[in-house]
């Protein structure tokens, strides 16, 4: 059974809620703004509590969040090249933020958005109606995400619809740490992606179209890598590419992707989703300047990101996963983050 408390919030936005779940040791803590996961805590081999995820003591924090710590990020995550594309026929043009190129969503994504909540079994749901127009996309899209913690799970569930064939890419883009955030690296994570390809990317971060197998590439993460081992090696700063889960057009089943083992506290993180794609990214843009959790300075390499997702720039490459919603489809995604010790 897990237990399910709400707690109201002003901040300079107007007030916030914040959402905390508890199930036996693990308790995750969810707030309206961004649709952002706060805080998740688990034990470790001995039952010694910590909390996996970096983000800002209060509240306030999360009101500028540029790293998006814990948020929801849409109406499409990840980079659309030169924040173009074309949708019947017509051009659309997004805020360039990221470089010549569009990322997470644009200037006021959904991760600066206050959602609509309501008590569900075991958990939240958060709801978020974006305006047709809204930071250039077609359509009035209504998405939803409910967070649910059963048993050691926190399993999340994604649902859109349009009125107006649009692009869509919704992921949460937790960073985490399995010896407790504010440490300051992963180097001793050992990490599995079940992928057999992955997206190689131009410079600017866009995908070069592509699909690469992993196989004697420093990207073949199908057993269990030792982080130091393979960054010391990796040509750039580091992770920040999309894991092939299935071929576009493959029926979304859910799947394991990603198996992340800290050896010495013990702690294990399992993620599965529907989604065709993770992003794994090993916090390479942190560094140092931003003050997070206990005053803990976030450096490079002090988390990684597993980000369940359509491939980046699929709107834009005909060959890679579809990325439109059309009027009266739903789009459904589910992702699950299991927590457990070894
Ligand atoms: C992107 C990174 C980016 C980070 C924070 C990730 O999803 O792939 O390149 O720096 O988000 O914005």
């Amino acid at each position: 059974m897990t237990e399910v408390c709400k707690e109201e919030c002003s901040t300079a936005l107007g007030p916030v809620e914040k959402w905390s779940l508890r199930s036996g040791s693990v308790s995750v803590e969810i707030i309206s703004l961004g649709c952002v996961i706060k805080s998740i805590r688990t034990p470790d081999r001995s039952g010694q509590s910590a909390d996996i995820v970096l983000g800002y003591n209060d509240l306030e924090g999360y009101l500028s969040n540029p790293r998006y710590f814990g948020a929801v990020v849409g109406r499409v995550a990840n980079r659309i090249a030169k924040g173009r594309f074309v949708v019947d026929e017509k051009e659309y043009k997004l805020a360039i933020n990221n470089g010549p190129n569009a990322l997470h969503g644009g200037l006021k994504g959904f991760d600066k958005a206050v959602w609509t909540t309501e008590a569900v079994d075991n958990g939240v749901k958060l709801s978020h109606s974006s305006p047709d127009g809204d930071e250039g996309y077609p359509g009035k899209l209504n998405a939803s995400v409910t967070y649910r913690l059963e048993k050691n799970t926190l399993s999340v569930l994604y649902h859109a619809q349009t009125d107006r064939t649009t692009p869509i890419n919704l992921t949460n883009h937790s960073y985490f740490n399995l010896a407790g955030q504010g440490t300051p690296d992963i180097y001793d994570h050992e990490v599995t992606i079940s992928a057999e390809s992955y997206l190689p990317v131009d410079d600017t971060m866009i995908p070069t179209g592509e699909v690469k197998p992993v196989e004697k590439t420093l990207f073949d993460l199908r057993k269990p890598v030792l982080l130091c081992s393979r960054l010391k090696d990796f040509p750039g700063p580091g992770f920040d590419h999309n894991f092939c889960l299935c071929a576009p057009g493959e029926q979304p089943l859910e799947r394991k992707c990603a198996r992340v083992v800290h050896p010495g506290t013990g702690r294990v993180l399992e993620v599965s989703t529907t989604q065709p794609g993770v992003q794994f990214y090993t916090s390479n843009f942190l560094d140092g300047t931003l003050k997070g959790k206990g005053g803990a300075a976030y450096s490079k390499h002090s988390a990684f990101c597993l980000e369940t997702q359509n491939w980046p720039d699929a709107v834009n490459q005909a060959h890679f996963p579809d990325a439109l919603l059309k009027p009266g489809e739903t789009y459904k995604h589910t992702t699950r983050f299991t927590f457990s010790v070894i």
